[in-house]
């Protein structure tokens, strides 16, 4: 039965290349990235944009993870939150695909204090990552969260940056009009703290398409380069050093490893659409 190829990510072998790409890449390189024809099968196509070597420190398991869920957080932290040293950052939807990527890629940047918002039952799983604090959404707001004892919001609580990986996720939830609360002011030597949804409120949607954002919020989606997952695969095998003085490493979260079958493949999917997944869900062909 033909057709349309689902998938976007990938990790693999490189069995031809086009005369248009160049010497960066050759036949049997391992590779992770994206693609744009469907990579939920036992080939698939690619563009240089999109490809890079795979971290050595990585399984294919684990790179073939990688590709929407760290390069979306790598530039929505980067480019849109700036995450600098020190920072105060909140991950909603800290247990996923997006959030395990950025509790990681936030301490990467050297957030100080990093506080993922998740079911109680994720909390450890996400302080295992790096969380500083977690949030249970199941049982307080994140505004509860940042009240003092006299019902205003703490200044000492509030945060850099917002990353929202949950907001208009499947369950109604939207987080944009509490976190423009929670963010910081600014100050004479800091910018104002900085909201970035990677699926929006409508209302974020509706800005994006006619007045734009204000300068304290976006709504962003992933732009396919080698450079970015070049310095992913970095962060994977080199690491970077703390503020102790500790190395530490970007690793990929798998959720679950399943068989490339049609039973595992529809297992897989309902794992993913009752958004409880751990991280990624990964079909591993033989
Ligand atoms: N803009 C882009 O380029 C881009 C790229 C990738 C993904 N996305 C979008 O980003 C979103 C997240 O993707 P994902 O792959 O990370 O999804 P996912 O793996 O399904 O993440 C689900 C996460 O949401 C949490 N969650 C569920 N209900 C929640 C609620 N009411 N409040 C707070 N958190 C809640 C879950 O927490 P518990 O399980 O702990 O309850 C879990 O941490 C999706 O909408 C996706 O389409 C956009």
């Amino acid at each position: 039965m033909k057709g349309p190829v689902t998938g976007i990510d990938f990790a693999g072998v490189v069995e031809e290349k086009g005369d248009k790409v160049g010497d960066e890449l050759k036949v049997g390189d391992e590779v992770y990235g994206g693609s744009w024809n469907g990579s939920l099968a036992e080939f698939t196509v690619s563009k240089p944009a999109g490809v890079a070597l795979k971290p050595k420190n990585a399984s294919f398991v684990e790179a073939s993870g990688m590709y929407v869920t760290y390069m979306t957080t790598l530039q929505a932290l980067r480019d849109f939150g700036k995450v600098s040293k020190d920072d105060r950052v909140l991950v909603i939807g800290a247990s996923g695909g997006c959030g395990t990527a950025g509790i990681q890629v936030a301490k990467s940047m050297g957030a100080k204090d990093i506080v993922g918002v998740c079911s109680g039952k994720n909390e450890e799983f996400v302080k295992s990552l790096g969380a500083t604090d977690v949030i249970d959404y199941t049982k307080q707001t994140i505004k509860d969260y940042c009240l003092n004892e006299s019902g205003a919001i703490n200044p000492e609580l509030q945060f850099d940056v917002i990353y929202d990986a949950a907001t208009n996720s499947g369950g109604g939830e939207d987080y944009k009009n509490i976190s423009m609360e929670l963010l910081k002011p600014a100050t004479a030597d800091k910018k104002h703290g900085q909201y970035v949804a990677i699926n929006g409120s409508a209302d974020m949607w509706l800005r994006k398409f006619t007045i734009g954002f204000k300068a304290n919020q976006h709504l962003m989606n992933l732009e396919t380069n080698p450079e970015d997952l070049q310095q992913l695969a970095k962060l994977v095998d080199d690491g970077w050093t703390n503020s102790e003085g500790v190395q530490e490493y970007l690793k990929p979260v798998i959720a679950e490893e399943l068989p490339f079958t049609a039973e595992a493949v529809e297992k897989g999917f309902d794992l993913l659409k009752s958004r409880r997944a751990k991280g990624k869900i990964v079909f591993k062909m033989d």
